[in-house]
């Protein structure tokens, strides 16, 4: 028997990781290290993105902190990158706001971090010829929009909803360049991001009994699914959008 076989290994690859300071970008970038990746892990907060790059297993790891609504701070990132197997887009925030709230600022705002500077990143990668044929670009969406329709999470919703179908254009050209593209869809998980009080205790308590597997996600069973779509076992697997949300859309 070939104890070394895994369609699932990492081995070798290079894969760049947005939003790698915290919650699902942490968990892949620790998980994806595990399985042999070399990665470039980014995010705004040094301190924190250090912490990542401390839990990873060893390998040939950089951590540049760049804000990716910065323009210059793109162009800088992109000049840093070496050549890449895979691209993981999990930056992102969230806010929830009843329609009467949504003015033209707050849209700016969440589909800056959500939509427009994760679609600029791509488009500068890809000019500049950093993702390798055969590459992998994974993008993190959500349920929200995409799948559920919750109160308040309209901006939000709309972002990711635009980010899933954008995927599905980007899958279409890169392919002729044999690069896949694939969009993940997470239901709630448990990270800073629903935890840090845009989103109320009782309004948390209130979602979580809908979920028939009565609990939020982890934050690592998003990172496995990353991986299955940065290694070989998915290399004919592109423009999808694969929902992982503890069984919440069967209601
Ligand atoms: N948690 C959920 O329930 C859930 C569900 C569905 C989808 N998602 C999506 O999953 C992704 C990761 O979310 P999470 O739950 O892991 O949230 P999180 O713990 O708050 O992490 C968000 C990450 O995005 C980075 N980020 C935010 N704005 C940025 C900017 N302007 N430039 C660079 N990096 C930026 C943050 O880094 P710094 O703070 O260091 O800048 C952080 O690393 C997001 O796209 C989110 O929309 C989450």
């Amino acid at each position: 028997m070939n104890t070394c076989y895994n369609p699932f290994s990492l081995d070798g690859k290079t894969i760049l990781i947005t939003g790698a300071s915290s919650g699902i970008g942490q968990a892949t970038a620790i998980e994806s290290s595990k399985l042999g990746a070399n990665l470039i892990i980014t995010g705004r907060n040094e301190s924190r993105l250090n912490e990542t790059l401390s839990q990873l297993k060893p390998g040939n790891h950089v951590a540049i902190s760049s804000d990716l609504c910065n323009a210059d701070d793109l162009k800088e990132l992109t000049t840093q990158l070496p050549s890449l197997d895979g691209v993981v887009l999990c930056a992102g925030i969230n806010e929830t706001i009843p329609v009467q709230f949504c003015s033209p600022k707050k849209f700016q705002k969440i589909f800056e971090t959500n939509f427009f500077s994760t679609v600029e990143l791509v488009r500068l990668i890809i000019k500049t010829k950093k993702v390798n044929n055969g590459g992998s670009v994974v993008a993190i969406s959500s349920a929200g929009g995409n799948f559920a329709i919750n109160f308040g999470n309209g901006i939000y919703g709309s972002a990711k909803s635009a980010l899933s179908t954008w995927c599905k254009f980007l899958a279409q050209e890169l392919a002729l360049k044999k690069i896949r593209v694939n969009a993940i869809c997470p239901g709630m998980v448990k990270t800073p991001l629903i935890e840090s009080g845009a989103i109320s205790a009782e309004q948390l308590e209130q979602d979580m009994i809908k979920y028939p597997l009565k609990r939020f996600g982890e934050p690592s069973e998003i990172a496995w699914a990353c991986i299955y779509f940065l290694s070989d076992a998915s290399k004919w697997v592109t423009g999808t959008d694969f929902l992982i949300d503890g069984g919440y859309d069967l209601r």
